[in-house]
């Protein structure tokens, strides 16, 4: 065994432990570690504390020579990194006024992604995911889950699930994959049989074959699927043990009820959401999942987060990075714009991008630095940690690590 890795002293180690899952969070609560070190071994953290204790002479030291603040490698828990081509197009028409319906008659919208996905080689779309989760990387975005869902047959699902998969294996990053393929009805389709029918009984037992996913997710909107239809699919989904998460809420409400009813990890969007689905979920286990990239990319209302944590719910905060509602593809820069809409503390803006959004992917071993805990971490050039969202994203790390390993 290679002897532990001492890592600091840092101005201050947030270690986002001891702080509840649910409910609104001030910044008195926030556990604060002045002069603090990690001790890391075999990519885990070992202990942590204040510097000068966890000196000894059986360790070796990483120095940390200016001052700087040390928080958890963030977590983007909602993202759709993998695709072909671009929408710029689409994101012009809007900006000049034109509708959904106008966008999509015109060839916009996601069936434009998934045309685009699909004349793309599995190759290239494992080129597109490793040079967006080096940018998420370099940005302390240690883990990234990722979605199908421009695919939208059999064979195009798993050829973007097959690029997840290969793209994990070949970056520092953590890739968390979704099986989407009930992103929206696919257009060419013409068989006898059902759409979701194929992908229950052909591609989720190859899913489960090749474990591709662990998680399976639908667009639950007027113009994708129904609340109805797509129940058999998640009650498959659940039968086979798959987690699932929920685009719920985004225009129309109504998908956050699924969320509920199925026992959703998640339920993302929520721009549409109530007080009556706030409530819901607030009651619930399932984490709410703002997506303010989205908002920013159409123009629209923010995901009422205020109001979910008030309620007492759990909120996380994703980027929804994809080519057509959400091309920005910066968690820091609109998790800290969503706080200035939201008035959320800054704790809120941080506990939605690290352990809760971990939770939200069912994930215990991130998005927090305690014992046992991946060494992952996101480290600042600062000595105050309210200068990370007051840069509105334009701090950068100066240092990401990834399992007690320097990125860069
Ligand atoms: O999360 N809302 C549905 N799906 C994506 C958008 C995908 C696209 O427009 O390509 C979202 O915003
Ligand atoms: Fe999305």
């Amino acid at each position: 065994m290679n002897r532990p890795l001492l890592i600091g002293p840092f101005a201050q180690l947030l270690p986002m432990t001891g702080l509840p899952l649910k409910g609104a969070l001030k910044d008195e609560q926030l556990p604060i570690i002045e002069r603090g070190g990690i001790l890391v071994s075999e990519g885990k953290i070992l202990k942590l504390g204040v510097f000068d204790e966890l000196k000894s002479d059986d360790v070796d030291i990483h120095p940390i020579e200016r001052a700087q603040v040390c928080l958890p490698g963030f977590v983007d828990s909602h993202t759709h990194i993998c695709f072909g081509g671009t929408r710029a197009r689409d994101y012009a028409y809007r900006n000049a006024g034109k509708t959904y319906l106008e966008i999509a008659k015109a060839g916009g919208g996601i069936w434009d992604t998934v045309t685009q996905t699909r004349k793309a080689s599995q190759d290239e779309l494992v080129e597109g995911i490793v040079s967006r989760s080096k940018k998420h990387l370099k940005n302390g975005v240690t883990t990234i889950e990722v979605k199908s869902g421009y695919g939208l047959s059999v064979d195009e699902e798993l050829k973007m699930l097959r690029a997840i998969q290969h793209a994990n294996a070949i970056i520092n990053a953590s890739l968390i994959p979704t099986c989407l393929a009930a992103h929206m009805k696919p257009k060419d389709w013409n068989k006898d049989k059902s759409y979701l029918d194929v992908i229950i009984n052909e591609l989720f037992p190859i899913i489960k074959a090749e474990n591709l996913a662990r998680r399976v997710d639908a667009f639950v909107e007027e113009s994708a699927f129904s609340p109805e239809e797509i129940k058999p699919y998640f009650q498959k989904a659940k039968e086979m043990g798959f987690d699932i998460t929920v685009h719920a809420d985004q225009f129309t409400t109504g998908g956050s009820q699924v969320a509920v009813d199925f026992g959703a990890v998640s339920a993302d969007h929520l721009e549409a959401s109530t007080e009556k689905e706030i409530q819901l979920l607030a009651k619930s286990n399932t984490i709410a999942t703002a997506l303010p990239g989205a908002s920013i990319g159409l123009g629209c209302a923010y995901t009422p987060a205020r109001k979910i944590l008030d309620a007492g719910g759990a909120l996380s905060i994703a980027s929804d990075h994809n080519p057509g509602s959400a091309p920005m593809g910066d968690l820091l820069t609109q998790a800290s714009i969503l706080g200035t809409f939201e008035k959320l503390s800054n704790t809120e803006v941080l506990a939605g991008i690290t352990y809760r959004a971990a939770a939200a992917l069912r994930l215990t071993d991130r998005g927090k630095l305690e014992t046992g805990a991946q060494a992952d971490f996101a480290i600042f050039p600062t000595d105050n940690y309210q200068e990370i969202t007051y840069h509105q994203g334009q701090m950068k790390p100066s240092e990401v690590w990834k399992k007690g390993t320097p990125i860069h």
